[in-house]
């Protein structure tokens, strides 16, 4: 089993999910090797609520990297949860299309890559043309 789908599994653990209940932990490698995981955390208003791969992906820019290895998702379900589109395209800012999405099917895991999961993407160039 991969441990960067198990770095999500645990980070599940961390989610704050009063409202939905539907717990989502994300770990992201960066280039480096580095590995930052992320768990949703719901606000009352709903609209605030954080998403795991914007927290994991938040914490990584943050610290200064910007090019990534891959992506794990897992749910507490393990219901194969992929990541929102929101955070498709929050990954493809700084991820190209062969990136590797991982995710915690019913039957193992699942492996995309952003390409088929966020095909004809806005990209900066088109926003900067
Ligand atoms: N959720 C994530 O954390 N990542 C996704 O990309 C899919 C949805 C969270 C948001 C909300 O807290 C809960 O799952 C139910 O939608
Ligand atoms: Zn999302």
């Amino acid at each position: 089993m991969s441990e960067l789908l198990d770095a999500a599994r645990d980070a599940v653990d961390a989610a704050f999910a009063p409202y939905s209940d539907y717990a989502v932990g994300a770990a992201l490698r960066t280039a480096d090797g580095s590995v930052y995981t992320g768990c949703n955390i719901e606000i009352a208003n709903y609209s605030n609520s954080l998403h795991a791969e914007e927290v994991a992906l938040g914490s990584a820019v943050r610290d200064g990297h910007r090019e990534f290895d891959r992506l794990a998702v897992s749910s507490a379900a393990e219901d194969g949860v992929t990541p929102c589109g929101m955070c498709r395209q929050s990954l493809a800012e700084f991820c190209d299309e062969s990136f590797v999405v991982v995710c915690e099917g019913e039957d193992g895991p699942v492996e995309y890559e952003l390409g088929e999961l966020l095909p004809e993407t806005i990209t900066r160039e088109m926003v900067e043309r």
